[in-house]
């Protein structure tokens, strides 16, 4: 197993590329299967979550290919509908292929995704509105049995207890688009990586009126073509990179990033004193004065993401002040602290908030990284603290940021990885 160590202590400044969006390009790689056509996917980031998906659309019987960061996918009458266990429970988000099984095959058998570390992770939403399209569904042995032969628009509401869900959306959408007759989801999550995906579905030839909002009305039609689609800027990853800016007391540049897809952190660093400046293709993040702590609560977008969250604790972990973090998509999303505490952070969980008060210094450790943001916050804090700090697992990270030591040397970190004994 590999680690990640730093070398802590060092500004960062330069310019950085920003990748592929991995939660674009998962859902827009299930929705090739629902044609019968080749599809070129572009802008695909090297990601373990990316060959897993790549693995699981194989073994429908679809093939697949990845040259440099655009993939082809070419269908062509696949005829297997199962997603086994052994692949959806290494990523959850496999259960997107649901959606367009369902739609092209009529049939679906996928793997019960089940929780994780940051918490239960339920289908409620993604089996009512499949249901609400007509769709059979029943879970045994551990897996989603459904039956889409009669398969037929319907009308849906896709709130739950947190929200909307990005992957119901994606899914209940992608069935529609062959289901006959008008579909419409009301409170359908509008995250950029849904937007991508509908663009990608009407390149396809689907018929998707009130793209971007909260009600999306789909016409089914008989049959979609492949198509071909670059995938949008990951907007975590480059949120990642800013947050790694403004705790080392940095400059650096972020290149192909669409800032109106950050809004919020845009919005929070800003009122904290952070230097933000949009420039042709790119954001320009400098540190210019001492940060104000900040009050945070994660929402469905265009709110503040869940999966911006870790990383936001690493920076104000070292602001001066009392900050405060509520979780409200995944209130149990909260295991790093106890790894920033090892780092010398004073951070306090109470109920879905946690209480961070400001510390001067971090200092590096050993420390585990428990999921992929996660991750990515222990990797900020290491930036920051005194001394060296070997991030654990960082399996986790290699799903979600593409090359990131290639990416933080070029910023002046000093990172390796190395293997653990
Ligand atoms: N929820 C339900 N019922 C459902 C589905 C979701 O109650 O049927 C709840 C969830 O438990 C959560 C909330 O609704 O409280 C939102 O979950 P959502 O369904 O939107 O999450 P997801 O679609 O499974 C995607 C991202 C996650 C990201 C969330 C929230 C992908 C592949 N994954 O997951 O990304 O945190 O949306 O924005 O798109 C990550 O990249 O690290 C990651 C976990």
């Amino acid at each position: 197993m590999d680690k990640l160590v730093i070398e802590g202590g060092r500004r960062l400044s330069g310019t950085v590329t920003i990748s592929g969006a991995k939660n674009a390009c998962l859902p827009i790689l299930a929705a090739t299967l629902l044609s019968d056509d080749r599809s070129v996917i572009r802008n695909i980031p090297a990601l373990r979550d990316m060959s897993t998906m790549l693995k699981i659309l194989k073994n429908f019987g679809v093939r697949a290919q990845q040259e440099g960061s655009a993939v082809t996918v070419e269908p062509h009458g696949y005829k297997k509908y199962i997603a086994p266990y052994e692949q959806v429970s290494t990523m959850r988000a496999s259960v997107c292929v649901l959606g367009p099984l369902l739609a092209k095959q009529r049939r679906a058998e996928v793997s019960f995704p089940g929780g994780c570390v940051i918490g239960p992770r339920p289908i409620d939403l993604h089996i009512k509105g499949l249901k609400a399209l007509g769709a059979k569904i029943r879970v045994e042995r551990g897996y989603i049995l459904a039956d889409g032969r009669n398969l037929k628009g319907g009308n849906v509401y896709l709130g739950g207890h947190f929200g909307s869900s990005v992957l119901a959306t994606a899914n209940v959408m992608m069935a529609a688009t062959l289901a006959k007759g008008e579909t419409v989801i009301e409170n359908a999550a509008c995250e950029p990586e849904v937007v991508d995906l509908t663009h990608f579905l009407i390149k396809m030839g689907a018929r998707i009126k009130g793209v971007a909002t909260h009600r999306l009305v789909i016409e089914g039609v008989k049959k979609l073509h492949g198509a071909e689609h670059s995938v949008i800027p990951d907007r975590i990853e480059a949120g990642t990179y800013i947050l790694a800016a403004a705790a080392t007391k940095g400059d650096i540049t972020l290149k192909d990033v669409i800032p109106d897809h950050m809004v919020a952190l845009i919005d929070k660093l800003t009122e904290a004193g952070l230097e933000m400046k949009k420039i042709p293709g790119g954001i320009r993040v400098r540190y210019v004065r001492k940060l104000r702590p900040m009050d945070i609560t994660t929402l469905p977008y265009p709110g503040f993401p869940t999966d911006m969250q870790a990383q936001f604790m690493s920076l104000m972990a070292v602001t001066d002040g009392i900050s405060v973090i509520t979780e409200k998509i995944y209130p149990e999303r909260f295991i790093h602290i106890s790894e920033l505490n090892r780092m010398g952070a004073d951070i306090l969980l109470e109920g879905a908030s946690a209480i961070v008060k400001g510390v001067k210094n971090l200092s590096g450790a050993p420390v585990m990284a428990s999921d992929l943001r996660a991750s990515a916050a222990l990797v900020l804090a290491g930036l920051v603290a005194k001394g060296r700090t070997d991030v654990q697992r960082i399996y986790h990270l290699d799903r979600g940021y593409e090359k990131i030591e290639e990416k933080l040397l070029k910023l002046g970190a000093k990172v390796w990885r190395e293997k653990d004994k």
